[in-house]
């Protein structure tokens, strides 16, 4: 077993990247270093005796220890992305803006054969970024720094996918369709409304096919002992845009 790994007790966890030193948690401090020799399902003890279970860190980790930079799009988003666009694993992407690379991520992990370009204009956001693919152990990521709409002009046709999330999307919609392969999608993610039409819109005259506008709602359940009911907090999130070239 080697770092990174994730010590687990209830609704509490930590990912643990470096085998030593002292982990202050909710119930007591942790020696990392007798992790050294460990497995995964064993368990470790905090200085008061409480036990956390020693587990992998996987896909369902990213969101819950990426650092974060920009605000990442959320995991039932890219989900909904995913399964719209039909993204096969052995994949071009590009993805704009990397922000905390999130998207980028996920895309990758299940991109296995393919790649995935990746860019940022912000060095900081980049650089928070790396760490985090790095953490994640992908290593068909490549990312760029610069002005998206810019470092789309040294490419051909040879995207299958193109994932938007960022201020200059309506710019980029043209240099998406000269950039994707013919059958290749373009997703466009955007917090609010009015963008998010303004997107349709565009691609629409960009001659964009099968064109769809969506949000996807996640309503949690609270599960009491006395019940269960819906929770009163509904999971907005972002409205995303997807069409085909053709
Ligand atoms: C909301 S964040 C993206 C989050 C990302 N999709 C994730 O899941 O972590 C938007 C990012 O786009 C970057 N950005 C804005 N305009 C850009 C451009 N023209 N080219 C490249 N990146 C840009 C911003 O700096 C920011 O980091």
């Amino acid at each position: 077993m080697r770092p990174p790994v994730v010590l687990s007790r209830g609704k509490h966890s930590f990912l643990v990247e470096k085998f030593e030193g002292k982990l202050h948690t909710h119930h007591g401090v942790i020696e990392l270093s007798e992790l050294k020799g460990k497995s995964f399902g064993d368990t470790i003890k905090t200085h008061i005796g409480v036990e956390y279970k020693i587990v992998p860190f996987n896909l369902s980790g990213f969101f819950k220890h990426f650092r974060r930079g920009a605000t990442p799009v959320m995991p039932k988003d890219i989900g909904a992305i995913i399964a719209y666009t039909g993204l096969s694993p052995d994949s071009l992407i590009f993805d704009a803006g990397t922000g905390s690379g999130m998207l980028a991520a996920y895309l990758a992990y299940f991109n296995k054969f393919g790649e995935v370009v990746t860019v940022e204009i912000r060095k900081e956001f980049a650089k928070i970024a790396r760490r985090n693919f790095k953490l994640a152990g992908l290593k068909n990521v490549h990312q760029i720094i610069g002005d998206a709409v810019e470092v789309a002009d040294g490419f051909k046709k040879e995207f299958d996918l193109v994932v938007l999330d960022m201020k200059d999307d309506i710019a980029f919609i043209p240099k998406a369709k000269q950039i994707l392969k013919v059958g290749g999608a373009l997703a466009v993610y955007n917090p609010y409304i009015e963008p998010a039409r303004e997107v349709y819109e565009v691609m629409s005259k960009n001659e964009f096919r099968e064109l769809e506008a969506f949000e996807i709602l996640r309503i949690d359940l609270d599960i009491k002992r006395v019940g269960t009911r819906t929770s009163t907090g509904v999971w907005h999130t972002g409205y995303i845009v997807i069409g085909r070239k053709y």
